[in-house]
């Protein structure tokens, strides 16, 4: 049976799911999107990825196609006639329809498509296992706290993660490593302590990192948002990455090193099994 797709205010089949080529998205990346995680048929944590939303909308300038609410309304309905039970909603929002001029149009409609996959995230055998990483350099632009669809430079580090026989990469910018290519980054270091990147302009404020450290900081655990090197990573106790088709996904080797005993470790599997005990029992995280 076919997907149904949202287009601007219409529920369609995939096959007449379809925009403009005078799309401002299609044409020079001018648009943003959220992914949202679903499990047992509920959004998780949507109000922060639609308020992440509406500051990536308001950086650019762009206005928003809809109300919240009837955002909110389209994503259920969406997911009701895809009976999704687990997995991912995609939503971009794009400036609309205008002819080619780099300078934002005056009249632009903002243009809103969602999309659902079905998804096994629970039950992942990468949970169990442990991801395999390499590092690789950031080529990205100086805007990463914007969600845009410019995402050129991470389908090249997942194709060189990918090429090299490994599952991410994460990215280096002046010897520091500032997240991985659609997930941020952290280390367990030796005493314990977990540390990740702080925010700014050079990565993107992760929903799931953001309710993450909540919960690692009401586990009892140091949070130290501070950026690490790569050799600090390979080093560490142990590594993991968040997001929110992820969750939390331990790291056990990067670069050819092995982390500990090269077994997901004991700090990462637990923040796993809070995030996802918590996401079961409450959509807002
Ligand atoms: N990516 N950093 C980058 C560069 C990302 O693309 C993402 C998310 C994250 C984690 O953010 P969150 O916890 O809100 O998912 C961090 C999504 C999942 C994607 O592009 O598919």
């Amino acid at each position: 049976m076919s997907r149904t797709f949202y287009v601007n205010g219409e529920f369609v089949a995939e096959e007449n799911a379809k925009i403009s080529v005078l799309d401002r998205g299609f044409l020079f990346g001018d648009a943003v999107y959220e992914v949202s995680t679903i499990l047992k048929g509920r959004l998780i944590d949507n109000t922060a990825h639609l308020k992440r939303l509406a500051r990536s909308l308001a950086e650019l300038a762009m206005a928003p196609p809809c109300s919240d609410e009837e955002i909110v309304a389209a994503q259920l309905k969406l997911v009701e006639m895809n009976n999704l039970d687990e997995g991912l909603l995609y939503l971009q929002v794009s400036r609309g329809v205008a002819d080619r001029d780099f300078a934002y149009p005056a009249n632009a409609k903002s243009s809103l498509v969602m999309f659902t996959q079905a998804k096994n995230l629970l039950d992942s055998p990468m949970a169990t296992q442990g991801m395999h990483i390499i590092s690789i350099p950031d080529q990205r632009w100086k805007r990463r706290d914007i969600k845009t669809v410019g995402l050129l430079a991470p389908c090249m580090g997942k194709q060189a993660a990918v090429d090299a026989g490994v599952h991410d990469a994460w990215m280096l910018e002046d010897g520091l490593v500032t997240e991985g290519t659609s997930n941020n980054a952290y280390i367990v270091t030796h005493d314990k302590k977990i540390q990740t990147r702080h925010l700014g302009h050079e990565i993107l404020s992760g929903i799931t990192r953001q309710a993450v450290l909540k919960f690692a900081k009401q586990a009892g655990y140091t949070v130290v948002e501070e950026p690490f090197t790569i050799d600090e990573a390979r080093e560490a106790s142990e590594a993991f990455i968040t997001s929110a088709s992820t969750f939390v996904m331990p790291v056990v080797n990067i670069d050819g090193v092995v982390l500990g005993d090269g077994k997901p470790g004991p700090v990462s599997t637990e923040l796993r099994k809070i995030y996802i005990q918590t996401a079961l029992e409450h959509q807002d995280l």
